[in-house]
């Protein structure tokens, strides 16, 4: 980024939000007195929300239960069905024709799917998992590209109670059986390939590897047939998506799931061990998708076109691009492929093309277009644009401005949106028509989210730099971390005594009580808006037999947010001439181990890494030394001073 995080803390423009008395929340006011109706009346105002926005089969009978904290329990005996309030309850009050989905390949082709036709879908598809013995409870595997499929499966699953595990169709063999394992799996649903660039991706040939060693618990294997590459089918095994569905009758009735029916399970990178299973359950999550649709982005269900760009795989597409536009009986736009193919026009023209008029995607993607110039959003219609949101990582005022006047031609508010896997939707944003916004700043807690900035005794401070956290649990907050409740207490819950969730970033609130997203204060990295622990990288460095240790750190990038940088001692010694070599090997093997997100962008080889006399690795030299920076860690107490130069020469 050409701005440093001082530049950016030192951002005064300010921009007055446009009055639109038809928005769902119009005004300043209208957020202030939500916010003091929970502040006097907390659980009240929850269980108010809750009845006027969910679609209950049974009411609950307790708005939130503590006794466990902070395991926490919400909307207790309530009974209800997620698939039903995104799908049956839209075509109940006569929106059966409007689209739910309209899908975009990266050949052009286009798919529009009505709420109809989407019911119909989902009805098939939980059929067709019920005749494999699926019962509520089980875990079922997601694995594929972005197609309405992904969608179908999972609210396919939500229809039935199984617990859906979307993994990133990008995500490596071994990444994959990692998750199946961990979630213990009967069933994966994939395809056969994806399209991107222009050719295609296996997806199907990626998990008969990773079902080669181990992955016990799956028995079946249901294949959607979409690339049209050649692939093998097991016929024990494998069982075509198309030919199981076509058997299966249209209707399937929602299944009456408690509040807290385990809804899915997303993998997602922490600062120690492999990825973690964060735990989100039915009624919580859904109510506050739906009203962070309403809130942050206004959506108006009859006459927007919602398009968040993100992949089914993370928490923003599972959240944005699924489960949030539909229960609102809104039309979400989804695309299958690369945002710059053919050209760089690519996300102006579905804009253009499908009337998109809420937009959504991350930092790095902004940047990148910038990057390529002005004139291909100039040669697009984006008149019916009219709201613009971010997400994922700190956003540089420059690259907020440009998306404001070129993108937005000035009239669009944007909404940077903090939040994470585990918040399940949005915590801090503005509000597009009541909240004055300043280029950098996620700006104010979303009515019901008590969001602070704290010092290490959970103090307070304003002015200065502290760590994030909530204050107050939230109905869409992660139930848990699956299989291992001490993780999720040691991660979450250990900072303030267990009073406050730390969220693992550190912030700044200014004199207006904006808060100002710093990064993460862990060793999380944040590549192009996706999340990597450092650790999980370096395991799957030293799993190279050719490497004693490794070290993983994160270094600014113009385009990415952060940069991959690796330190590695070898096994074998090896001269400048072989450095090149063994570095792309190594990132071959970390691309197999993980997946390419999680390649580095540099490898360093040094003889040692530099530690402090007690053994520990000096990281915050490494940074120094991988961003080029003026040294400014004390290195009196390193055991070999030499490794520093070798390691600045090293490239
Ligand atoms: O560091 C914060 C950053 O992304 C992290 C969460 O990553 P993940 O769980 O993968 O979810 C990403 C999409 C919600 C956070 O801890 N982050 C997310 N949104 C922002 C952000 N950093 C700054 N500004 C944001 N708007």
């Amino acid at each position: 980024m050409s701005e440093t995080i001082e530049s950016i803390l030192e951002e005064h423009r300010i921009f007055e939000p446009s009055s639109n008395h038809q928005a769902n929340i119009a005004s300043m006011e209208q957020y202030k007195s939500l916010c003091s109706e929970f502040s006097n009346n907390f659980e009240a105002t929850w269980e108010r929300l809750a009845n006027e926005h969910l679609s209950w089969k049974t009411p609950f009978s307790q708005v939130l239960n503590q006794q466990q904290a902070p395991f926490f329990r919400w909307f207790e005996d309530g009974k209800l069905n997620l698939s039903d309030n995104c799908l049956d309850r839209h075509i109940a009050a006569g929106s059966g024709e409007r689209n739910a989905i309209i899908w975009e390949g990266e050949a052009g082709e286009v798919r529009r799917i009505s709420y109809h036709s989407l019911l119909a879908d989902v009805c098939r598809a939980a059929n067709a998992m019920r005749t494999l013995g699926i019962e509520a409870g089980d875990r079922v595997i997601i694995y594929m590209p972005m197609i309405p499929e992904a969608a179908i499966a999972m609210l396919a699953c939500s229809r039935i109670g199984a617990i859906h595990s979307v993994v990133f169709g990008a995500f490596s063999p071994q990444a994959l059986r990692d998750r199946i394992e961990d979630t213990g799996a009967r069933l994966v649903i994939t395809a056969d390939g994806g399209g991107r660039r222009g050719t295609t991706h296996a997806l199907k040939p990626n998990v008969d590897e990773a079902l080669s060693e181990g992955c016990q618990s799956v028995e079946r294997l249901l294949v959607v047939r979409h690339a049209g590459n050649d692939i093998e089918m097991n016929s024990q095994r494998d069982i075509n998506w198309h030919e199981a569905l076509n058997t299966e009758a249209d209707y399937c009735e929602p299944l009456a799931l408690d509040s807290e029916h385990p809804l899915f399970i997303l993998y997602t990178s922490g600062s120690t061990g492999k990825p973690k299973g964060i735990l989100h359950s039915t009624a919580g999550y859904l109510l506050w998708a739906r009203l962070t649709m309403l809130w942050t982005f206004d959506l108006q269900p009859e006459s927007d076109a919602f398009w968040c760009t993100a992949d089914v795989g993370w928490i923003t597409g599972h959240t944005y691009s699924v489960y949030g536009p539909l229960a609102c009986g809104g039309t979400t736009v989804m695309y299958e492929g690369v945002p710059t193919y053919p050209d760089p026009g690519r996300l102006w023209k579905i804009c253009a093309d499908h009337h998109v008029s809420v937009f959504y995607t991350a930092p790095t993607a902004i940047r990148a277009l910038i990057k390529a110039g002005n004139e291909w959003p100039n040669r697009h219609d984006l008149s019916h644009l009219r709201l613009l949101g971010t997400v994922g990582e700190p956003i540089n005022p420059e690259a907020w401005m440009w998306y404001r006047n070129v993108i937005g031609q000035g009239r669009c508010p944007i909404v940077d949106t903090w939040w994470q896997t585990e918040t399940g939707g949005h915590m801090i944003s503005p509000l597009p028509f009541a909240t004055s916004t300043k280029p950098g700043s996620a700006t104010l807690p979303l009515p019901g989210i008590d969001a602070a900035v704290v010092n290490e005794n959970g103090e307070e401070v304003s002015g200065d730099g502290g760590l994030l956290v909530l204050r107050k649990p939230w109905p869409s907050m992660l139930r848990g971390v699956w299989g291992d409740d001490q993780r999720y207490i040691d991660t979450y819950w250990h900072n303030f005594d267990g009073r406050y969730y730390f969220a693992g970033d550190g912030a700044r609130r200014d004199e207006d009580g904006y808060f100002w997203i710093m990064g993460r204060v862990d060793d999380v990295l944040n590549v192009s808006g996706h999340r990597l622990g450092t650790m999980e990288i370096e395991s799957a460095l030293v799993s190279h037999p050719s490497v004693t240790e490794a070290a993983v750190v994160g270094r600014p990038h113009d385009i990415k947010g952060e940069a991959i940088c690796a330190f590695v001692t070898l096994k074998v010694e090896i001269d400048d001439s072989q450095a090149e070599a063994a570095a792309a090997e190594l990132r071959a093997h970390v691309t197999k181990e993980i997946g390419a997100i999680a390649k580095p962008d540099d490898i360093r080889f040094a003889n040692n890494l530099p530690k402090t006399r007690s053994g520990k690795i000096m990281r915050r030299l490494l940074r120094d030394i991988a961003a080029g920076r003026e040294i400014t860690s004390d290195i009196s107490t390193l055991e070999d001073q030499s490794v520093v130069q070798q390691l600045q020469r090293a490239r």
